[in-house]
């Protein structure tokens, strides 16, 4: 549907990705610039998650303003600022930051997370980190980019040879039969990472730094970008047994390590709906 819609004037996914960087890299500036210096040690008059709040929702409004200004029919999905559904096809979908508690304490891998879709099909994505010095960007069927060099996944590797990135959710119950699963995966996997932001680390597998991710729980906002930028990279991202990757789910790897970790996850129950 979406090729139908880019022969049309109006929308080029490379514009997309052009206006889309743009307002990531306005973002990301916003996040650097206004964060407090001591945000997560200093006693301040909100908590420091309130002032984290603060920066995600004016983050998101900067690229909403960025957006409407070229593009004012389009719709949005974001973070802070919820759902509109526009009229021109085009959706935005937003995580102003991606990494909060990174980016609370400092810790550099925190990123904009932009993700273009029109049609329902995301086709443009920018993962901007600006303390990692990384803009990460990717049109559908065009490729995958880290400050415009492209990048690729490594190659299949088995399980036992992979590192592995996972994530954890906020919920106590959930976080506590992800980390059952993630102590009964350790010893089958080279080692495991908790990054800290859904967003890069699609990044990372889409760099070749990660053989493989998973994790239940994520938002649209957290992977649309990235989801992309791993799928053009040459990873496989999806779900459980053939679903598109999504709430329940998302594993990223290049497609041998795709499916080694697959099978994996479920031998050890991730496949569970109760959780
Ligand atoms: C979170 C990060 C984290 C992941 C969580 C996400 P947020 O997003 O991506 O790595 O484990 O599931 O919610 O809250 O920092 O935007």
């Amino acid at each position: 549907m979406w090729q139908g819609l880019i022969l049309s004037d109006e929308v080029n996914p490379w514009e997309l990705l052009v206006l889309a960087e743009h307002a990531a890299l306005e973002a990301a500036r916003f996040i650097v610039e206004r964060r407090p210096a001591d945000l997560g040690v200093a006693e301040t008059k909100s908590s420091p998650t309130d002032v984290v709040t603060e920066m995600d929702t004016g983050a998101e409004q900067l690229i909403r303003k960025a957006v409407l200004e070229r593009r004012p029919d389009d719709g949005f999905l974001g973070e802070e600022g919820g759902a509109d559904s526009g009229a021109s096809g085009v959706r935005w979908v937003i995580d102003p930051i991606d990494g909060t508690v990174n980016y609370l304490y400092g810790l550099p891998a925190f990123a904009v997370s932009i993700g273009v879709e029109v049609g329902g099909t995301t086709v443009a994505g920018v993962v901007a980190a600006p303390l990692m010095g990384e803009v990460y960007t990717a049109v559908r069927g065009a490729g995958a980019w880290c400050n415009g060099a492209p990048v690729k996944a490594r190659p299949a590797t088995g399980l036992g040879d992979a590192l592995v990135a996972t994530g954890f959710g906020y919920r106590a119950e959930r976080r506590r039969r992800q980390g059952e699963i993630v102590r009964a995966l350790l010893p089958r996997v080279r080692d495991i990472r908790r990054g800290g932001s859904a967003a890069l680390d699609l990044c990372a597998v889409a760099a070749g730094r990660l053989d493989g991710y998973f994790e239940r729980g994520t938002h649209a906002w957290d992977c649309s970008a990235g989801a992309l930028i791993a799928t053009e990279a040459g990873a496989v991202v999806g779900g459980f047994h053939g679903a598109e990757a999504g709430e329940p789910m998302v594993i990223a790897a290049p497609r041998g390590t795709f499916t080694a970790l697959h099978d994996a996850l479920v031998e050890l129950g991730a496949d569970a709906t109760d959780y």
